[in-house]
């Protein structure tokens, strides 16, 4: 009994502990609990960085494969995959219009990176860029159409 009793204070304690203290550099981030989870939620933004993302990893993977940088190339499937998958989990609407790269396009071109051939990368390359453009038509932004870059954006180089 005596524990019971104890328990439930305790319990009744831990509810009122005051999570309202402002965390973060300056204490940026202020409100209860919850109200700092929204606004990191907000911070972590929803599909367009994770677009963002995958627009500049799209554009080192071509150049990797151009430079026969196979480990890079590698690298940057993966990313995609990973920066996909985050921004589904923020906006799972998205998610049935991703399938087809999800299963076939994103694969297919790990499949390509994996021939380390040139040739094989390009030609699924052309292919990969027409899976993102099937999304963009699929989730309405069809004015979004990514087309094989013909400037480099970073400086990683590989000679
Ligand atoms: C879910 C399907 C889907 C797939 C797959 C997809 N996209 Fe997108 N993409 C979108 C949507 C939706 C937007 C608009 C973002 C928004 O409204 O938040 C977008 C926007 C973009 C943008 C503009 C980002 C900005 O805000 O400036 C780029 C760049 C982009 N996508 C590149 C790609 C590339 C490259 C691929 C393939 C490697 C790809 N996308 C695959 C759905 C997709």
């Amino acid at each position: 009994m005596v524990l019971v009793a104890s328990l439930v204070l305790l319990s009744v304690g831990a509810c009122q502990v005051d999570d309202t203290e402002p965390v973060g550099s300056q204490d940026w981030l202020t409100g209860d609990t919850r109200e700092k989870l929204e606004t990191i939620t907000h911070h972590l933004r929803g599909f367009d960085m994770a677009m963002v993302e995958t627009g500049y990893r799209y554009s080192e993977l071509y150049w990797a494969g151009h430079d026969r940088n196979w480990d890079y190339a590698r690298y940057q499937v993966e990313k995609i995959d990973v920066a996909l998958a985050r921004g589904l989990e923020r906006r799972p609407a998205r998610a049935a219009s991703a399938q087809q790269f999800l299963n076939g396009g994103l694969p297919d071109m790990g499949a390509a990176v994996e021939s380390e051939d040139w040739e094989v990368f390009h030609e699924q390359f052309e292919i990969f860029t027409i899976s993102c453009n099937a999304c963009h038509a699929a989730e309405g932004v069809p004015h979004f159409r990514v087309q094989i870059p013909d400037v480099r954006q970073s400086p990683i180089r590989f000679d």
